[in-house]
């Protein structure tokens, strides 16, 4: 895809967060599963995760990181026109995730709808919602990154149980008249071909939920690590460098690198790419391992709410996920 040429100023004017107060340490998985802190701490950079309660969903959750949004953005519920969920733990199947986001607010001048582009989701949300904005059908949008992940995480399975954790981001954008400012460029990219590397096989249309299908732990994620790993770094760089060279960006230019938060190591492969100091990297990964598409979301949002952001400042959203989906997106701050 080529690098949007006269980007319309869209811009992010609020953000909020919400993280489960439930915390999951390496100890506790200790005493689950045939693993170390040492282990996970060497292999993955995680320390701990949060997990919801068995009474909160992710709406619930995207509702909470919602409310702080608006408020910090100024925005009334009834006057946000469109709101997006990324994620890939819905509520159910249908409606979406977003339609009860919307009723958790009252946001009833909204539309709504879900994203499906895993632990991308929340980049492709932002896209689409640049897009929207961008074309004048919209003022406002409301995008959120909200994931249950303990809903379908096999805490029997030492291979995927360390890595994920609970949470949801949020982020009001609204068209402006700043020019030069807020979303500058995105690169959306997928491909299906190895879409079996990262799945949840059983509770679709493909194979509904059985007697068999429980048994057989088919409701949970299932991974082949190595592969999703080589894949990522491989992923993670050439999308990190390809928006930094065609926006005549270099490492120093960039303010904060916002990444998905995987695996440290993916991390770090993708900024030495670009030759980034670490200090520019935003992690929080030790805090709440990978919570998919709420990874990115959170992400911004600290930064947005702790990190003093200067006028001019660069902020590069990176991530990868299950498809394959992988993608950066730009903004100026
Ligand atoms: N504790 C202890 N040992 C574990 C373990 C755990 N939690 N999980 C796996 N192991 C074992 C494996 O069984 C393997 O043992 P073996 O050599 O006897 O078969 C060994 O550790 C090494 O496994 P390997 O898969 O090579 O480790 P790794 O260095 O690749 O790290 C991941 C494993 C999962 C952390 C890493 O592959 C990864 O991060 N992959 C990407 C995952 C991801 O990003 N998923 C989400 C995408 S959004």
């Amino acid at each position: 895809m080529p690098k949007l040429e006269q980007p319309v100023p869209v811009e992010v004017v609020g953000a909020g967060y919400y993280l489960p107060e439930r915390v999951l340490t390496n100890a506790d998985l200790e005493r689950m599963v045939d693993t170390s802190d040492e282990w996970i701490v060497e292999r993955t950079g995680i320390h701990e995760r949060r997990i919801a309660d068995d009474s909160m969903s992710t709406s619930d959750m995207a509702v909470l990181a919602s409310q702080k949004a608006l408020a910090h953005a100024g925005l009334a519920a009834e006057d946000v026109d469109m709101i997006i969920v990324a994620t890939v733990t819905p509520d159910m199947l249908f409606p979406s995730t977003a339609c009860l986001v919307q009723r958790g607010i009252e946001a009833r001048n909204a539309f709504a709808f879900d994203i499906s582009a895993a632990c991308t989701g929340f980049i492709y949300a932002l896209a689409t919602a640049y897009t929207y904005l961008a074309s004048g059908y919209i003022g406002n949008a409301l995008v959120i990154g909200a994931e249950k992940l303990s809903a379908i995480t096999d805490y029997k399975d030492r291979n995927t149980c360390v890595l994920f954790g609970d949470g949801a981001g949020a982020v009001v954008l609204k068209r402006t008249g700043r020019k030069g400012h807020g979303i500058c460029d995105f690169i959306l990219e997928s491909d299906g071909r190895n879409a079996h590397w990262l799945q949840v096989p059983a509770g679709g249309s493909r194979m509904p939920a059985s007697t068999k299908s429980i048994g057989e732990r088919l409701h949970y994620i299932s991974m082949e690590g190595r592969e999703v790993f080589k894949f990522a770094v491989t992923a993670m760089k050439r999308t990190t460098v390809r928006i930094a060279e065609r926006n005549s960006l270099k490492a120093e230019d960039i303010t904060w690198l916002i990444p998905h938060q995987a695996n440290k190591r993916i991390i770090d492969a993708a900024a030495e790419a670009l030759g980034l100091d670490q200090r520019r990297i935003h992690y929080n990964i030790h805090k709440y391992g990978n919570m998919s598409a709420a990874s990115t979301a959170v992400g911004l949002a600290e930064v947005m709410l702790h990190n003093n952001l200067q006028d001019g400042d660069i902020l590069l959203l990176v991530a990868f996920g299950a498809g394959m989906t992988w993608g950066s997106l730009l903004i100026r701050w």
